[in-house]
Order: C-alpha cells, then structure tokens, then sequence
C-alpha cells in the first residue's frame, strides 16, 4: 500500500509523457484550422439549488454570500445566463479576491482606468467575476477596467461544434464591453505595459501541461513570469493563482530575481464550488512590480 501512491503518481506522469507527441499533433491541427462556429448561446441553469453540494447548515450562509457578492459585483446578467458550475466559479473567484486583495488599492492608470490582462484564460467563464472585481473591488472608489483575456489554445472544439474561443468570446460579452478575449501566446503578443496581471493556475508542471492537451514545446513556465512581470508597470501588481502549495512554492522560485516584491499570499479554498474539495490546496499571492 505504501508503495502504490507514488506508483500511481509514476504511471500517470508515464502515460501523460507519452500523450506528448499527439498533443503536439493535435494542437498544430487546431491551431492551423482556427476553427469556429460564431459565438455560442450561452446556457442557463436554474440557480435554485446551487448550494445542495454543501452540508445543510451551510446554506443559509452560502446564499447570504452570494446575494451579497451580486448585489455588490453587479452579477443579475451572468446568474441568468450560466450553469450553476460556471455561476458558482464566479462566486468562488470573487470570494478569493476579496480575500486576496480586498485591503489593496488596486492600482490605475493616469486617465483613473485600470488596464489588466488575465494569461491563459482558457474559456474565460469567469470573465464577469474578474472585470467586476477589478472595477469594484479593492479599496478606494469604483473604476473603469479594462480586461483581456489571452489564450493560446483557443481552438480547441468542444462537443456542440463551438471552438473555445467561441465560448471565451459569448463569456466576455456577458462581462460587458470592457472585457476583451483574443486567442494567442501572451509571450509572444505585442501587449503594452498594464497595471495589473493575473494568472490563473498557469502550468508550472509538465503533467499538468500535457493533461490539459498542450504540446511540450509551450512548457516555458520561466518564460512566461518573465513575460507576465515585464508586462506589469513598475507599481502594478501581478495576481498568481495555483492549485497546490507545491506550485506556488515553484512561482516563488520563478519569480526569484525578478523585479516584483511579494505582498501577499493566502488560501483561496472555496465551498462554493461543487468540487470544493479540489480546491483545497489553492494558494493564490500579489506582488508588486518595483
Ligand atoms: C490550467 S489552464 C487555466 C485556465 C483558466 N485560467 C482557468 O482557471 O480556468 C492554463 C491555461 O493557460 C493557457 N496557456 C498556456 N501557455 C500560454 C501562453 N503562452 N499564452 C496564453 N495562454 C497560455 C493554456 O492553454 C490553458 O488554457
């Protein structure tokens, strides 16, 4: 028994090696067909039992939480038009900014705006939440933000025929005219200077890498700190959010001899979600660009 915990760990990293060449394959493929349906019909779900994961003693707190979190955030238009995942995630990524940077003044521009691009932003199904809380949240006075999401792997087709870009696009439309999604490698995009960037759960691991159907080549995790540091302004803040311990310790170390200082990590665990337990380990940390 003892054994069979890092066997399990090695054969999983075994059999996720050798996906490597056909997600070098497949992501040529889609990458080169950019394939896609036209924006997608977002769904919705009814909201009425979006806490039955949680023990019933919880509930009355839960809802308390997110009519608080919409009512502040602005969040009628998404609680109409998302799964309870999707509505429960946004919820879950507001409660851990608020954790994380409710005390910090979110820094902006000289015109009062706050620029920021999220890295990785995969479907983008929480682009409601992040735009919100960049203009809302924080300390000090409401703000314009102005929010891109950059995604590498935008071509990716999902089950109705609609690319994830598609998706991303719909999710950034429902967040309103000031968040903005473009498909592409953020170390490579011409992006100017922005007073806040975020990350969430960029790989700093091979396996989780090539789980998630990208090919070795994009494993640059150095590369890409050094990219997301050198887009925030000298006084912005850069956001990074991981899954486990181990991985914010890696970020730290990536980080290292860069020119950011760390302000802040914490625990950004959340009950919220349906799959709370998975969420266990997440850490995420500010740091400010000097
Ligand atoms: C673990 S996923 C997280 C997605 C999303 N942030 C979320 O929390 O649901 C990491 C994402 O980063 C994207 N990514 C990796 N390297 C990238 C790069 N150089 N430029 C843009 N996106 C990248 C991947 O394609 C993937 O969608």
């Amino acid at each position: 028994m003892a054994d069979s915990v890092p066997m399990a760990g090695i054969v999983k990293h075994t059999l996720a090696m050798l996906r490597a060449p056909q997600n070098a394959v497949a992501f040529t493929v889609r990458s080169r067909v950019r394939w896609s349906r036209g924006i997608a019909e977002l769904n919705n779900e009814s909201k009425e039992r979006l806490f039955d994961h949680l023990p019933t003693p919880r509930w009355a707190e839960a809802e308390a939480e997110e009519s608080s979190l919409r009512a502040r955030y602005g969040l009628d238009a998404l609680r109409g038009r998302s799964t309870c995942v999707a509505y429960a995630e946004n919820l879950a990524m507001l409660a851990s900014l608020e954790r994380l940077c409710g005390e910090l003044e979110l820094p902006v521009g000289g015109d009062g705006a706050l620029r920021a691009v999220d890295v990785g932003c995969g479907a983008f199904a929480y682009a409601t939440a992040l735009q919100r809380f960049l203009a809302r949240g924080g300390r000090g006075p409401a703000r314009q933000a102005i929010l891109r999401g950059v995604e590498i792997d935008g071509h990716g087709v999902y089950r109705d025929g609609h690319s994830r870009a598609d998706y991303a696009r719909a999710h950034a439309a429902l967040a309103g005219k000031e968040a903005h999604f473009q498909v592409g490698d953020f170390t490579a995009l011409p992006i100017p200077e922005q007073d806040l960037v975020t990350m969430w759960f960029p790989f700093v691991e091979r396996f989780s890498l090539l789980q998630w159907g990208l090919p070795l080549s994009l494993f640059d995790p150095r590369r890409l700190m050094q990219r997301a540091v050198a887009t925030v302004r000298v006084g912005g803040v850069l956001l990074v959010a991981n899954q486990t311990e181990s991985e914010a310790a890696q970020v730290v170390s990536l980080l290292r001899g860069l020119p950011v200082k760390h302000l802040r990590s914490t625990s950004i665990a959340s009950d919220l979600v349906p799959y709370s337990a998975r969420t266990a380990g997440r850490i995420g940390s500010l740091w400010r660009r000097v």
